[in-house]
């Protein structure tokens, strides 16, 4: 596996990958990887990639003053490892200022499905995901990037923002990773007590029976209060849990006959902000 830190060795590892006819996909990772994350290495192979980069780059751009930068969990040498077993084929470890330079002044700003959930708790973080999103797929030239579903209204940001300005990258949804008793893989969770750890799961339990209900015909908001006000007795201290038009990520008031819909929800527990959603 080769470890690029610099544009001009990413750029030659890239255009060697190319020149020898390999697909490239890229894998946008801020560290401290999962087993969700090597999935997406698995999954770009299985979408055709013939060459897989992996990019590992916490992102001061998208944390907000108050949020979690300087205590995001960092484990190179461990990354290193395990994206060597998964059959990575690059490792991309940009420094801050290669990533962003000093006079850098450009950021991309995607409205539509940023607007709301994470958009309102976090202001600034898609421009963040955005902006350095953009710069990945134009610094790697993959032809595919793949990103997790666990980040739902991410990966509807991200793809519109491939497509609004024509990067030709195709963009690769890959179903979340759980633990056995259903809680989403997150390289947060490890900051759980033993005791917020055996709660957690609660979450996507909730959400699924939420989920059943929705679609068997039960009335969204006496639902979703119903799951909040469960949520709220085991201690959680929930942000949102909404039904939403799968892309837009608008709110949807009733169940949709038509098209795509999603439960989405944030909610904290002890110092943790967890996030899932599944499909309705
Ligand atoms: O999901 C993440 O880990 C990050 O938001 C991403 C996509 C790598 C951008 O920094």
């Amino acid at each position: 596996m080769q470890i690029c830190r610099d544009l001009p060795s990413l750029r030659a590892a890239t255009a060697a990958f190319r020149a020898a006819g390999r697909r490239l996909a890229v894998v946008p990772t801020m560290g401290a990887l999962h087993e969700g994350h090597l999935a997406l290495i698995g999954a770009a192979r299985a979408a055709g990639a013939g060459a897989v980069a992996a990019s590992i780059f916490v992102n001061p751009l998208q944390f907000g003053p108050n949020e979690d930068l300087a205590r995001y969990p960092r484990d190179e040498e461990g990354d290193l490892a395990k994206l060597r077993a998964a059959g990575c084929d690059l490792a991309w470890l940009p420094p801050v200022e290669v990533m962003y330079p000093p006079g850098n002044a450009t950021v991309i700003e995607v409205a539509g499905p940023s607007a709301g959930w994470e958009g309102d708790a976090r202001p600034g973080h898609f421009r963040g995901v955005a902006t350095v999103c953009c710069k990945l797929f134009l610094q790697s030239q993959a032809e595919l990037a793949a990103f997790g579903e666990k980040d739902w209204q991410q990966l509807q940001v991200v793809t519109r923002m491939a497509a609004d300005l024509d990067i030709p990258i195709r963009i690769l949804p890959v179903p979340t990773v759980r633990e056995a008793d259903g809680l989403a893989m997150s390289s947060r969770n490890r900051f759980l007590s033993p005791q917020e750890r055996a709660t957690a799961p609660l979450l996507h339990r909730a959400m699924t029976e939420a989920a059943a209900a929705i679609g068997a015909g039960a009335p969204v908001a006496a639902t979703l209060e119903g799951a909040l006000a469960r949520l709220r007795g085991a201690g959680f201290a929930p942000d949102y849990l909404a039904l939403v038009e799968a892309e837009t990520m608008r709110p949807l008031a009733a169940r949709r006959e038509q098209g795509p819909m999603r439960l989405i929800a944030a909610a904290r527990l002890g110092t943790v902000r967890l996030l899932d959603n599944i499909a309705v």
